[in-house]
This record gives C-alpha cells, structure tokens and sequence, in this order.
C-alpha cells in the first residue's frame, strides 16, 4: 500500500482487509506507526513479553501463541499487532468483532490464512456468540466444524486450519466471555503512558512529520495528551496547522499554549467533553453517585464512547470514581471545573 491511498474501509460482510503496514485507520495514522519494537517507546512490560513469545516462536520456527491486547483508544493495541507481524516476517489479516457476522465469514477467513499468518481481530468483545463459539475449536485445535445445508440435508463438514495466530484486541476486556478469553495464551493490558515517554514519542512525530517544536512546545504537548499517543500525534498535527497559520511556524511552549487553548484543552488535557462530564456530574446530580447511561443522556453523547474513552482517564486520574452505586465525582473532580464539593464555585478559580 502506497502512504498516498487511504486505508481502506472495513466494509460489512467484506471480510478482512490485508496489509503489512496499516490497520484500517488514516494513512496520515499509518504513517506515523512504529515498525518494530525498538521504535516503540513505553509499554515496558507488554513489549517484554511479547519479545520473549516472538524470538521463541523464530526460534522454534513454529507460529506465534494466541495474544490478547486490551486497554484505552490510541494507547497502541494496532501498532503492536503490526509490529509482531514484522518482526516474524508475517502477514498481518485484519478484520475486526462486528464485521465477522456469521461462523461462514469466519470460516472464510481462517481457510484464506496461511501458515503462521496473524490474524488481527479489533473490537473482539463485539463478535456474536454464534460465531465465538466457532473460535474456540479453531484457536485450541486448529479446526472449525461448520454446518451446511439445511433441514435433511445438513450436515458438519470439518475444515483443517493452518497454524495461525489470533491477536485480538479490545477496549473493553471486561465484555470478553471467560472461554474466550482463556484461549489466548497472553493477555496484556496497555496503560496510559507517562509524560517522558510521551515526550519521546513527540519528538519522534515531529522528526517524521518534520515539524520545528522546542523542549517548551514538546513538554506542554506531552502534558496534555491525556497519556495517548494518538491523542499527542493528532494535537501535534493540529498545532502545526496553527503555527503555521498564527506564528512563524516553529512550535514552542506560547504557540502550543494558545493552539490548545482554542481546542478548549486545560492545562491537565481535559476536553470539553470531560468537563461537560464532570460539571454534569455536579450541578444536576450533586456528584453522584449517577449511572453513566444518565450521564450520558445529560452531555448529548453514547455511553459507550464516554465509557470507552473518557471514564478510564477520568479515573485514573482521580477525577472520578467507579463504585456499585454508579459514579461519583472526587474534590478533583469539582476542582477541575472550579466548583467545591459543596456545589459553590470556587472562588480563586473564578
Ligand atoms: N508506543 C508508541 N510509540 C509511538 N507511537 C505510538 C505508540 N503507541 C501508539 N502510537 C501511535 O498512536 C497511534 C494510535 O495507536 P493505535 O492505532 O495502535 O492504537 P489502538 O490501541 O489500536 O487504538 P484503538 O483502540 O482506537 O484501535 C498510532 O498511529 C501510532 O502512531
Ligand atoms: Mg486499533
């Protein structure tokens, strides 16, 4: 695939699309992706592990266990799964849970591999349990048992795979059912990534993109990437347009301040849905605790995106808390959209 065409679309019913280079996502993503492991910054120990599998897999010339990748949007769950597929010298298939509606889509995948082919199946929590089921048999013992026909005539044919690799990722491991998640020899959970790696992976975005960006520019970049690269890489593109547009074209640390700034990102990288999230949270339901499909309702956006996207930082970043009962705002949390956890604004930061 030339870096010029756009990724092409996972269409319904299409089955997978195959590259060696880039997921189904936009060329300018694409390009931007590391290759191999030692262009990977963070994610210590998921790359260790995943070393490990792949230099024995080499050695013993056989194909890759079965890998499951899970953690938050943009944290690198596709990249990896490209760069195992280049370090064994693979073909990486893409396909992704909603597209594989049926078991004979799936079959249809599995006999097209070849031998020590990665198949990369995104969003694996949403594949229909009819055809999870299939998976099963296919992943322990390389075989798929399909029916065909109907009524009288039906009848099981038995199809032999070639030893594959499945490397599924997910943003929510916890909708994964127990026996599907049990096949995959490794599970690892990406993390958010912290603000030196994030700052290397800044500066590699402007090598390759050659862009002009000071330590100042850098670190105000890496501050406010709510620890995602892809979040990093696309404030990056974004404040280059500005640069251009609004000073000499160089980033610094003042030409990031009011790009960012028009993006309505704060200091701690908190967007406007974020605080729409949190003041939500606080005026019209005293700080929880508040399901989220309410939540939801309040700020105009699908609970899945604000589950998938914006809680877990929230989160980690102590802005708010999960509990039974549903979500509670933390003093963080108030404080961040100047409020106190009385419900009064706060004064100093009014
Ligand atoms: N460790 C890293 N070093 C450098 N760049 C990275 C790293 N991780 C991710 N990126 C960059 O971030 C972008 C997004 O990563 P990727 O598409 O792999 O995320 P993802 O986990 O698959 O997200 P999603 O859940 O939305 O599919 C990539 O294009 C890549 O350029
Ligand atoms: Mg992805």
């Amino acid at each position: 695939m030339t870096p010029e065409k756009p990724a092409p679309a996972l269409a319904k019913g299409t089955g997978f699309v195959t590259s060696t280079l880039a997921a189904p996502v936009t060329a300018a993503e694409a390009a931007l992706r590391p290759l191999s492991f030692s262009d990977f910054a963070g994610q210590a120990k998921t790359v260790e592990r995943l070393e490990v599998m792949v230099g024995a897999a080499r050695k013993r010339g056989d194909a890759l266990n079965h890998i499951l990748l899970s953690g938050p949007p943009g944290l690198g769950k596709t990249t990896l799964a490209f760069i195992l597929g280049h370090e064994l010298g693979r073909n990486v298939r893409v396909t992704s849970g909603p597209v594989v509606e049926k078991a004979g889509d799936l079959a249809g995948l599995l006999t097209n591999l070849e031998e020590g082919d990665l198949l990369f199946i995104d969003e694996i929590h949403r594949i229909p349990k009819t055809v999870e089921e299939y998976l099963y048999s296919a992943m322990e013992d390389f075989r798929i048992d399909i029916m065909i026909d109907q009524g009288p005539n039906a009848r099981s044919v038995r199809l032999t795979l070639p030893r594959f690799t499945l490397v599924g990722a997910t943003t929510r491991s916890g909708l994964l059912t127990a026996p599907l998640r049990s096949r995959f020899t490794l599970q690892t959970r990406l993390d958010y990534y912290d603000k030196d790696t994030l700052l290397t992976i800044v500066r590699r975005t402007c090598g390759l993109l050659k862009v002009e960006i000071d330590a100042g520019g850098a670190t105000e970049i890496a501050k406010r990437a709510r620890g995602t690269p892809r979040v990093a890489n696309n404030l990056i593109n974004f404040i280059r347009d500005f640069a251009q547009q609004r000073a000499k074209g160089a980033i610094t640390r003042e030409v990031a301040a009011a790009a960012l700034e028009l993006l309505e990102i704060d200091s701690a990288g908190l967007d406007e849905m974020d605080k729409r999230m949190l003041r939500t949270m606080a005026e019209n339901y005293r700080g929880g605790p508040v399901g989220m499909s309410t939540i939801a309702v309040a700020v105009g956006e699908e609970a899945d995106t604000l589950e998938e996207v914006h809680e877990p930082f929230l989160i980690q970043e102590g802005y708010l808390q999960r509990t039974p009962q549903g979500r509670v705002l933390t003093e963080r949390g108030y404080a961040a959209v100047g409020l106190k956890a009385s419900g009064e604004a706060q004064a100093t930061l009014l």
